[in-house]
């Protein structure tokens, strides 16, 4: 499973990238805002940096619109995703630069049947948001699990990119459904590390390593 970084912080992009955790980007208008960056200038920086796709949102809500500024985000590097919104302009704007043979990730999506139409639109990514239906009661999970069904019955190419990440288990249930990708915060990504029986353990060893009155180096 890929991990994408959610995120538009360079420092926190650069250290996941130093460890091969970030097999890509995503981005979004609130992200932008949070970083207060210019979109293209810090989207270039981030596409310089990182191999894999980054995705750029546009923010039009016409499909003509959206395609002019895809087209624009698409200039900026070779690995741009353009993120378009699962509206009914969005999955136009999607069929249109897909068509163009540029990669495209249909965002907020939140359920089955816009997932399906997001691949027969010629969609690169689709991005479930899990924790914004967990918000609302429904477990977002469940979804992945449909898409996912959906997408093997028909060999669908259309990369699943659980999205709305909010937990250790989010990724760990992900990866036992099959999704092909989660775009998770850093902090997130960091906390799959934590386990409190590995820092009990750890804080074990040194207590008896101290007594030992030993040194490695
Ligand atoms: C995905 O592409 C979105 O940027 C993101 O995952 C949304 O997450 P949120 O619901 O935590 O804002």
């Amino acid at each position: 499973m890929k991990f994408f970084v959610d995120t538009a912080d360079v420092d926190a992009i650069a250290e996941l990238n130093e460890l091969g955790f970030a097999d890509g980007v995503t981005t979004n208008p609130s992200l932008i805002l949070k970083s207060g960056r210019d979109i293209l200038e810090v989207t270039k920086e981030i596409c310089a940096m990182i191999d894999g796709p980054v995705s750029a949102e546009v923010v039009a809500l016409k499909a003509d619109d959206m395609i002019a500024e895809g087209r624009k985000l698409a200039k900026i590097a070779d690995n741009i995703a353009v993120k378009v919104p699962l509206t009914w302009d969005g999955l136009k704007a999607c069929k249109v630069l897909s068509g163009e043979g540029k990669m495209v990730n249909v965002t907020l999506c939140f359920s089955a049947s816009q997932a399906l139409l997001a691949a027969k639109a010629g969609a690169t990514f689709v991005s479930p948001f899990i924790g914004r239906l967990d918000d609302i009661n429904i477990d977002g999970l469940d979804l992945i699990e449909e898409i996912r069904t959906i997408y093997d019955n028909y060999a669908f190419k259309t990369e699943v990119l659980a999205a709305s990440i909010r937990s250790v288990n989010h990724v760990s249930e992900c990866a036992k459904i099959g999704s092909d990708v989660v775009t998770a915060p850093p902090e997130v990504l960091k906390k799959l590390a934590q386990h409190a029986l590995t820092d009990k353990g750890l804080a074990a060893f040194m207590k008896d390593w101290e007594k030992t009155g030993q040194n490695i180096l």
